[in-house]
């Protein structure tokens, strides 16, 4: 099956099998009956055809995420970088993580992470409007969507477009974080990307991920230390030509006193996107601002400040008046701050 149909195929089958009863009468269950009817029976179909394949994993999945799991993961197993899912790490905004032992491919790895992008998780992915401004679109294979019909789809969010989309959202976590790993950036390694999974080194053990920031205290002296790795690898991104978008200590993992920086698909350029100053002066505060309740105290907006124009890059120039929103606060503010600097 190819991506898009795939995609297609379990879109449907994802909401037959999330939707709640709703109070609206017989016709409609009757109607999500039949629905839900023959959803079963694709996916019993589909059950037969993957207990006839060479790959089966232990983890023991729901009927419709063994599917889905199966038909994300063949092509990764089948070069050589997952033996066998293991078990689900971690449920997150868009994709699901999942705990695999390594093949032939991914020696280096005690365990390898599947982050596997749901389908329901893509079509509602968080507004990337602001994100896409002056980004090109990449396909499945990272290189540029240049179709006259596919840069229509996706301007007009047909169904193809939709798809286009999100191949590309995934296409741009992938290459960061290649350009990221190469850099030196504390990020886990990357290793493939097939479709809507991409596999990476697991940070963690067996009995599960490693606690994201937000989920540990850090001692104060520990916290410092923390906080200049982080800043430091802010550092890299930009000096890579990255931002990455949503950084906060929900996208850090700490373990055995290292970072990792992970969830790339919303990246930034600084130089092709209008709102990339107030994206990353976003980034840096709130990552002061967990800091700051560790008892690391710093003042975000001179460190994003002179972190960006050490870079070469000019602040004002970059925020946008049309972008800001004069209702915010925290706009306003940011705003105002840039008028007198
Ligand atoms: N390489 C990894 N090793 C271990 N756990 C990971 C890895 N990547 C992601 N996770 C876990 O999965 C969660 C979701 O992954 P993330 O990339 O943040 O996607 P989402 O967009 O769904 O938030 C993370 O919060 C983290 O707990
Ligand atoms: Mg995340």
């Amino acid at each position: 099956m190819s991506t898009s149909k795939l995609i297609e195929f379990y879109e449907e089958l994802d909401d037959v099998e999330s939707s709640k009863p709703t109070p609206t009468g017989a016709r409609v269950t009757k109607k999500r009956q039949s629905k839900k009817q023959e959803a079963d029976a694709r996916l019993f179909v589909r059950a037969q055809e993957i207990a006839e394949t060479s790959f089966h994993f232990s983890y023991k999945a729901a009927r419709f995420e063994e599917a889905w799991l199966f038909d994300s993961l063949t092509e990764l197993a089948g070069r050589g970088w997952i033996k066998d899912v293991l078990r689900k790490a971690k449920v997150g905004k868009e994709a699901s993580v999942y705990l695999c032992s390594p093949g032939p491919a991914a020696r280096e790895s005690q365990f390898v992470a599947a982050k596997v992008y749901r389908p329901r998780m893509l079509r509602n992915l968080k507004n990337d409007q602001v994100y896409r401004d002056g980004r090109i679109d990449l396909d499945g294979e990272g290189k540029r969507v240049f179709k006259e019909a596919d840069l229509h789809a996706i301007q007009k969010r047909s169904a193809h477009g939709e798809e286009l989309r999100h191949q590309s959202w995934i296409a741009y976590e992938f290459l960061a974080m290649e350009a990221l790993f190469a850099a030196g950036a504390d990020i886990p390694r990357p290793y493939e990307r097939s479709g809507n999974t991409i596999a990476m080194d697991f940070v963690g053990d067996i009995s599960g991920p490693a606690p994201t920031l937000n989920e540990v205290r850090l001692e104060r002296n520990e916290a410092k230390r923390v906080f200049d790795r982080v800043m430091r690898n802010v550092e890299i991104l930009l000096a890579s030509g990255y931002i990455h978008g949503d950084l906060s200590a929900y996208n850090i993992l700490y373990w055995d006193g290292e970072i990792r920086l992970i969830d790339f698909p919303q990246v930034v350029t600084p130089r092709d996107n209008r709102n990339a100053f107030r994206i990353f002066s976003r980034d840096v505060t709130r990552l002061c601002e967990y800091f700051a309740r560790q008892g690391v105290d710093s003042d975000s907006h001179r460190l994003a400040r002179d972190l960006w124009t050490a870079r070469g890059y000019k602040s004002r120039e970059d925020l946008h008046p049309r972008d800001l929103d004069p209702e915010d606060p925290s706009d306003r503010a940011l705003w105002e701050r840039q008028k007198i600097d």
